[in-house]
């Protein structure tokens, strides 16, 4: 007798029970009363306790409700998005810490209160209108039997046919309505990656006719200014000489200038590139295209120039191309003429994007 009842015991302990029994419908019996029923599967229509049409109703109603919200918290999500234009520089808005809190307040309220009514939604989904179930069944050594896998596929075709996806269309729509701005939301969040840069990386502001000035005091050389064998930083002179040049301007802009015994220009040059410099006075961008770092050492005997970062080494009299290092094109080209008072100024950009290469630079590498 004992024995007995300690076997009772452990088998119920053993048991688990799925689903909520509810008011409505037939009470289950327990596996111990039916051990037949165990691994049945879908269970059979006697154990379903199916809501009244009435309480489904409702509930249809009431979960559509929540997903109608969740659209609105959706659609409000995008309109506190968009509520904050971006700065005229391009710059999101947000960069501003108390715009930034306004606006993290207003897009985590809408997108937190969707989320909350689409769960919310479908629990009421599950809760009203869905068929409920009282399940018994022993905890079973895995794997799942072939027996059980056709019974859980079933079982799982049989819950997707009652919850009225098909059945509902009320339901379905508002589910479907409340997750598009959802599903939308991380497209436009791409617009916090800033505006799209045009042809900015391909060009600086050197212009024709812009004068040469030396980095520093801003002054503007005459062609004799410079004697063979030496090396000088320029900018291009500001439009604006009370505000300069702004840094990125400057950045992308800075120039070396060599001067050598035009003889010494070797093979390397093309026709073009001769053109392009004037009396042996030869421009090239400072900025190194392995990563950027300013190359600015130069070697006068070999025409070398150095990028102290990582070696890269480029010929200042073929065109500075590379011949040390890890940089894969050569410093660009800027094209130099003087005006007629024998300043230097640019006859154009650079005949290249400057600085490390980019997925869209149109050069090769
Ligand atoms: S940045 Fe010039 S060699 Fe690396």
């Amino acid at each position: 007798m004992t024995d007995n009842t300690n076997h009772n015991d452990a088998d119920k302990s053993r048991e688990r029970v799925i689903g909520t029994p509810t008011s409505e419908g037939a009470t289950l019996a327990t596996a111990e009363d039916a051990p037949h029923r165990r691994h049945e599967g879908p269970y059979p229509a006697e154990e379903t306790h199916v809501r009244p049409e009435e309480v489904q109703r409702r509930g249809e109603r009431m979960a559509s409700l929540w997903f109608l919200v969740a659209f609105l918290a959706g659609i409000g999500f995008f309109v506190s998005y968009f509520m904050f234009p971006a700065n005229s520089d391009g710059t999101p808005s947000i960069a501003d810490p108390e715009t930034a809190q306004w606006a993290n307040m207003l897009l985590g309220g809408t997108l937190a209160l969707a989320l909350f009514s689409i769960g919310a939604g479908m629990t009421v989904w599950v809760r009203r209108v869905l068929p409920h179930y009282e399940v018994s069944s022993p905890y079973d050594e895995l794997p799942s039997s072939e027996e059980e896998k056709s019974s859980f596929s079933e079982f799982f075709m049989r819950g997707a046919q009652e919850s009225g996806i098909l059945k509902r269309p009320l339901l379905r729509r508002t589910l479907l309505l409340a997750m598009v701005p959802l599903g939308l939301a991380p497209v436009v969040l791409l617009r916090d990656m800033g505006p799209l840069p045009g042809d900015k990386l391909k060009r600086t502001i050197w212009r024709d006719g812009t004068y040469l000035v030396v980095e520093g005091t801003n002054r503007r050389i005459r062609a004799e200014d410079l004697v063979p064998g030496s090396m000088i930083s320029v900018l291009p002179e500001p439009d604006d000489p009370e505000h300069g040049l702004s840094m990125n301007d400057q950045a992308e802009a800075v120039t070396i200038l060599i001067k050598m015994d035009p003889k010494d220009f070797g093979p390397g040059m093309s026709q073009q590139q001769l053109e392009w410099t004037h009396d042996g006075i030869v421009a090239y961008s400072k900025v190194c295209t392995h990563v950027g770092c300013p190359a600015a050492l130069y070697e006068q005997t070999t025409h070398r120039i150095l990028c102290p970062c990582h070696q890269s080494t480029f010929d200042a009299a073929n065109g500075a191309a590379v011949v040390f290092g890890p940089a894969h094109r050569p410093l660009p080209q800027l094209p130099i003429r003087v005006d007629e008072e024998g300043y230097l100024v640019a006859a154009g950009d650079f005949s290249a994007p400057v600085g490390p290469t980019f997925w869209d630079a149109g050069v090769e590498d």
